[in-house]
């Protein structure tokens, strides 16, 4: 055993960790695999980086997502206590349970069908522009208009909002990372107050408008939607809203930056996808594995927690480092290579369990067309300079890529 690596693994601080660290944090995740698998943190939480160890938390029926108390304490009062301690993913059941299944109807194998063409379409729209542009950045231009599109159409987000949306999007989940900034906690809060104002005329005007869903459009079920006799308050629609649209576009466009900056940095894989486009599939799945677009998680656990040789003591606030578990040699074949024929490729990009991402599957459909589409009408597809990465640990994405399409 390296002596030197065992130490730096002992003396890692989730609470402390630096740029080098967001911008690759796959050295150190390796490190504390091989030797600090239930890593104890300065303020007594454990952060996990094994797949099975991840696995298992998320699976577990003592597992809490409830954050009110550690949200009380980061955020005191304000926008982001609120809508954090209002979404599904950061409640237990039995609210968490009757959220879960009013959103479930925007998310139905029939509704993601009617998706697909719309998916095409706005795809094909967006390429015509590239293609005027021919030199632009990937992110803003092409990797966050299809999810904003598509969650818009979802919740029937008038146009003229739309553009805003990713910048309320980052300044609200950017505050989840684990040390942020007095002003990063202020532009949070005034992004839910905002975002949340024009949720709330959005619904009001639905609930006076019953009738005037467009095709496709899933508010309205959510605004008069019941399970077990109970439906959603105004300040449950509007944060569950919020949630849905943060979730539904940032990660999204992460995947497809990641996806193209990943391909572009792996020559090879990406020459074998543009010889075989039935590889797409797979290639996505790669992608989620190999550059997670949500890298951490937490969990609370509220019984005691036998984890192999050591148990977690009720009131363990736990990290899980899903970029860790996604390149544990334990479950993948040479976890450092970016595969794109990767089989069997059971990545915990999405988790697993009650929380398991809820649009997994419309995120795929969105990946697999955005680059599909991509790559075929441009092929020689090429950086133009370096990206740049968000300065976010739990969220990996891209903020800036620039490319040029010609050859
Ligand atoms: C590549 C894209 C995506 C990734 C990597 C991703 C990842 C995740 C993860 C890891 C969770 C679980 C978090 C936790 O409980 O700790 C989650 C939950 C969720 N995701 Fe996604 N997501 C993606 C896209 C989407 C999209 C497109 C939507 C909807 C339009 C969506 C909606 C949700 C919802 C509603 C939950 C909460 C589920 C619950 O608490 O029961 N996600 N997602």
């Amino acid at each position: 055993m390296n002596i030197d690596d065992l130490n730096k693994a002992r003396a890692f601080d989730l609470n402390a960790i630096d740029a080098d660290f967001i911008n690759d944090p796959f050295p150190t995740l390796k490190l504390l695999r091989d030797h600090s698998p239930v890593h104890r943190n300065l303020d007594g939480s454990v952060y996990l980086t094994r797949y099975n160890d991840v696995k298992a938390v998320y699976q577990s029926k003592v597992m809490s997502s409830d954050k009110k108390q550690a949200f009380g304490e980061k955020f005191g009062k304000g926008g982001l206590y609120t809508h954090h301690t209002t979404s599904l993913i950061f409640n237990d059941p039995p609210y968490h349970t009757i959220v879960r299944k009013l959103l479930s109807s925007a998310f139905t194998p029939r509704k993601l069908a009617e998706m697909e063409p719309l998916i095409k379409n706005i795809i094909d729209n967006l390429l015509d522009q590239l293609e005027e542009e021919q030199e632009f950045d990937f992110i803003e231009a092409y990797a966050s208009k299809l999810p904003t599109e598509i969650i818009s159409f979802m919740l029937g987000i008038p146009e003229q909002h739309r553009s805003r949306l990713r910048g309320y999007s980052m300044a609200i989940l950017g505050a989840l990372d684990p040390v942020i900034s007095d002003e990063r906690m202020q532009a949070g809060n005034e992004a839910v107050d905002e975002f949340g104002a024009l949720l709330d005329d959005l619904i009001n005007h639905r609930r006076n408008n019953p009738d005037g869903a467009g095709e496709g459009e899933v508010l309205e079920s959510l605004i008069f939607g019941e399970f077990n006799g109970k439906k959603l308050t105004q300040k449950e629609l509007v944060q569950n809203c919020i949630f849905l649209l943060n979730a539904g576009h940032e990660t999204t466009t992460s995947l497809v930056g990641n996806a193209l900056a990943t391909l572009l940095d792996n020559p090879d894989e990406f020459s074998k996808l543009k010889a075989n486009p039935d590889l797409i599939e797979s290639a996505i799945e790669e992608v989620l594995r190999f550059q997670s677009p949500l890298q951490i998680g937490n969990r609370l656990a509220l019984e005691d927690f036998e984890l192999n040789d050591t148990v977690l003591p009720a009131g363990t606030y736990i990290h899980t480092s899903i970029a860790g578990a996604n390149r544990d040699p334990a479950v993948f074949t040479d976890p450092e290579k970016f595969d794109i024929s990767r089989k069997p490729n059971r990545h915990l990009a999405f988790i697993a369990g009650i929380h398991v991402c809820l649009g997994a599957t419309l995120s795929r459909l969105e990946g697999k067309a955005a680059i599909g589409q991509l790559v075929q009408r441009f092929p020689d597809i090429q950086a133009t300079g370096t990206g740049e990465l968000n300065p976010l640990a739990r969220f990996r994405g891209y903020n800036k890529l620039p490319v040029r399409i010609g050859g």
